[in-house]
């Protein structure tokens, strides 16, 4: 590893965002509901159909009317790539409809024409964490296998309207969620206790085959795009060197993989099929759909970074626990912790790219990474979010490491870089941005933009591709 290696020409630095945590205009211009518009407590609990409570997704920060603000903004930041998801309920709002709802489409095609204007790449996932309601009461979510025809005509309305614009696209946002918040994933209901591997296995197979139909059909269109999937990575290391330990970080690494596994080298593993065998899960597939999955791997490995994790054996370690955005896991005594309890670990994000990159030898992209934080406007007016600075520092600068230990990794998008809802807890306490947002979690606020400290620091950062953290 040499520190000579620099980030490489064209690098893709920007930010990222999802619709449902910041467009908001939930009902506007024939948007259907969606899984987070009955979601008040965040995208991660159990949903509440009634409506009654109040729902900061409705209004989210705006977007949907501010995006031209917005985009100015990120492009005086002199962001290269700006990573958004398309609510699948503006496109289709029932998600079972054959016709697109053109005023969608029309929104959409206006935010990529600003982004094109600035030159910054439009980066689009097609579905993040939320779909249309209407699927999961009439289909119980991805457990049909009817989702996987509606995702293919979505995502081929997208492809067909957006591909001479958008060269970069993800099928699902962090699709190995489903293991661990299968509503938020895939629209899964369960009744207490009644959580079971067998609908989530198979709702797994239906996105894996959506996935690769969208490949084929994006490719088709456009053999220039560049479609990838995009993982919740969760780097396991053992509590320790006893050799149970290691094997058991193994075991748990497994169950992110697997979701890469499928979609890169366009197979299930063995380890996998294994323990589908073993578990009497019963995995329904069609004809064909074994070579689907192998002749439309995806083009490039996405992952978001925020934390990493530990695997022990020890009863005595597994009591001390801390929080994450998808799943509590073991202390790690030698990291700091976020004021969420995520655990802070640069090192982790070279690691974890080393890993990726061994394995499947695609390129990567890096299109989430960032601290939530509580950030505090002064009497002048400023925001001194030097905390956030120090974080993504050291992760640039263990990236930039990867990169010089040869791993291919084309673009760094960090999450949030203009203050939204948070998916985990539904709040706009827990920030992200480099420009802040006057809302609070409550609604409350004049929702002015005000650009942080951390907004100078990162347009340098971009100016000179990565030499001056
Ligand atoms: C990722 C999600 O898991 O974490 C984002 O893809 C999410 O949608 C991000 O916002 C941060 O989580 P949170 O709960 O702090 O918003």
């Amino acid at each position: 590893m040499s520190e000579i290696k620099k980030f490489p020409e064209g690098f893709l630095w920007g930010g990222a965002v999802a619709a449902n945590q910041l467009e908001g205009a939930y009902k506007e211009d024939g948007k259907g509901l969606s899984t987070a518009d009955v979601s008040p407590k965040g995208i991660m609990s159990p949903p509440d159909f009634s409506m009654k409570d109040f729902n900061l997704y409705h209004e989210g920060i705006d977007f949907y009317y501010t995006y031209k603000e917005d985009i100015a903004l990120f492009a005086e930041m002199g962001f290269k790539s700006f990573r958004f998801s398309i609510a699948w309920t503006r496109i289709f709002p029932n998600g079972d409809e054959q016709t697109p709802n053109e005023q969608g489409l029309e929104f959409y095609e206006k935010v990529i024409d600003e982004l094109v204007k600035y030159n910054i790449e439009p980066v689009i996932t097609i579905s993040h964490y939320e779909m249309p309601l209407a699927l999961v009461k009439n289909y119980s979510g991805w457990k049909s296998r009817k989702l996987v025809a509606f995702y293919e005509n979505y995502a081929k309305t997208l492809f067909t309207r957006f591909h001479k614009k958008v060269k970069y696209w993800m099928t699902f946002n962090e699709i190995n969620v489903v293991m661990h918040a299968p509503f938020t994933g895939a629209g899964l209901l369960f009744e207490e206790g009644e959580k079971n591997d067998q609908d989530i296995y198979q709702s797994a197979h239906h996105q894996f085959v959506a996935s690769a139909f969208a490949v084929k059909v994006g490719h088709e269109i456009n053999p220039d795009l560049q479609i990838g999937c995009m993982i919740a990575s969760m780097l396991t290391y053992p509590y320790s060197s006893k050799p149970e330990d290691m094997l058991a970080a193994v075991m748990q690494d497994r169950k992110t993989l697997f979701f890469s596994d499928v979609q890169a080298r366009g197979y299930y593993p063995s380890y996998m099929k294994n323990y589908i065998e073993e578990n009497d899960i019963n995995i329904v597939m069609e004809d064909g759909d074994l070579e689907t999955l192998q002749e439309n791997t995806v083009d490039y490995i996405g992952f978001s970074y925020y934390m990493s994790f530990v695997a022990s054996t020890e009863p005595e370690h597994l009591k001390a626990q801390t929080s994450g955005n998808l799943l509590a896991g073991v202390k790690n005594p030698h990291l700091k912790a976020s004021e969420w309890g995520w655990q802070i670990d640069p090192v982790g994000l070279r690691t974890v790219s080393n890993q990726l990159y061994d394995r499947y030898q695609k390129p990567l992209f890096i299109v989430e990474n960032g601290l939530g934080a509580v950030d505090k406007v002064e009497e002048d007016g400023s925001v001194n979010d030097d905390h956030r600075i120090d974080y993504l520092r050291a992760h640039i600068q263990e990236m930039k490491k990867a990169i010089a230990d040869g791993v291919d990794i084309i673009g760094y998008t960090s999450w949030g870089p203009i203050d939204l809802v948070s998916a985990s807890t539904a709040e706009l306490k827990k920030r992200y941005g480099y420009i802040y947002v006057d809302r609070d979690s409550k609604g409350q606020g004049s929702n002015k933009r005000i650009k942080k400290k951390s907004f100078n620091w990162y347009k340098n950062v971009i100016a000179t591709n990565g030499e001056e953290l």
